[in-house]
């Protein structure tokens, strides 16, 4: 089988960075964007792997990201929409004017995937989100509400960007698997990494080293299972296409994740959002 070049953001840290190992193992190109220089570079002096980066929290940086990863690769063959995390307990706007959760965990990734569009039907893409399970637990998409003006907070933000990943995947799936592209989205467990450490949420005592990450926390390299399993699988196969999934099989989540309706909607919002592509 030819070598597959897979993209994945988040890839500087925790389950992107241990999926970025485990698929250079199996002899993939893999493609790293992260944020921080330091650790991207880290990464990919270690792997020998190309690297780029971007802050999504300025859509200009992810228009140049994605100018740049379709100049330096022919095909694209996975991409691997994964950065992304839980923010503070105070609403903030980025400079494009968007509610930080929704712009850096769903609107960025809905920017980079339709920059990269062509490029990606022309190599039959795999697109993959990294949802979880906080799309079922706190997750409400209220498509007069995307910015969160009204009640937000860490977690009721994070679910609907967690959800709007899904719904985004559902979206891809009905408008473009009949042109090529197959996507899914997954929970990866909750895995000990950063998530959550840089932030005043209260989930962050349970990323923090010591006796509480031990106890509900899987390792990155766990976590990065279902991404890895993804990225490697064969749509029709071995993952249907439109799909969320959990440890390998499909998952359940929000009810409102199967509402085609809000599917449709959040895709437009978000494209006059992002602007003209
Ligand atoms: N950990 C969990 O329990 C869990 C559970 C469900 C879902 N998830 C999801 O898994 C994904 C990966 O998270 P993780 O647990 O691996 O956390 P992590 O160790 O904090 O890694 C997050 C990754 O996203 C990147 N990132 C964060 N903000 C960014 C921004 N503004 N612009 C560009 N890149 C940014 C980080 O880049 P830098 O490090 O370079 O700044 C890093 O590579 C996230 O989408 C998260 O929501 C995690």
């Amino acid at each position: 089988m030819e070598q597959k070049t897979i993209v994945i953001t988040g890839a500087s840290d925790g389950v992107g960075a241990a999926a970025a190992r485990e698929l250079a193992g199996r002899g993939a190109q893999v493609v790293l964007v992260g944020r921080s220089p330091q650790k991207t570079t880290a990464l990919a002096e270690e792997l020998g792997a190309p690297h780029h980066l971007a802050d999504f929290a300025s859509l200009a940086q992810v228009r140049r990201l994605a100018a740049e990863l379709d100049a330096a690769y022919p095909r694209i063959d996975v991409l691997a929409n994964n950065a992304g995390g839980i923010m503070g307990s105070k609403r903030k706007v980025t400079e494009d004017g968007n509610e930080l959760t929704f712009q850096v965990n769903h609107l960025a990734g809905f920017l980079l995937t339709t920059l990269l569009m062509d490029k990606l039907i022309a190599s039959r893409a795999c697109v993959i989100q990294t949802s979880s399970v906080a799309a079922r637990l706190a997750g409400r998409v209220e498509l007069d509400n995307l910015q969160l003006e009204h009640g937000y907070s860490a977690q009721s933000a994070y679910g609907a960007s967690k959800l709007e990943n899904i719904l985004f995947t559902r979206e891809l799936h009905r408008r473009f698997h009949d042109q090529g592209i197959s996507a899914a989205a997954f929970h990866p467990g909750v895995v000990g990494t950063n998530f959550a450490l840089d932030t005043d949420s209260p989930m962050r005592f349970f990323y923090a080293a010591g006796f509480l990450r031990r106890l509900f926390t899987i390792t990155p390299d766990r976590g990065a299972d279902q991404l890895v399993w993804l990225a490697d699988g064969t749509p029709g196969t071995t993952w249907q296409s439109g799909g969320y999934y959990e440890k390998r099989k499909p998952g359940h989540t929000a009810a409102q994740a199967d509402d085609a309706e809000t599917a449709r909607r959040l895709w437009d919002a978000s494209a006059r959002l992002v602007g003209p592509a």
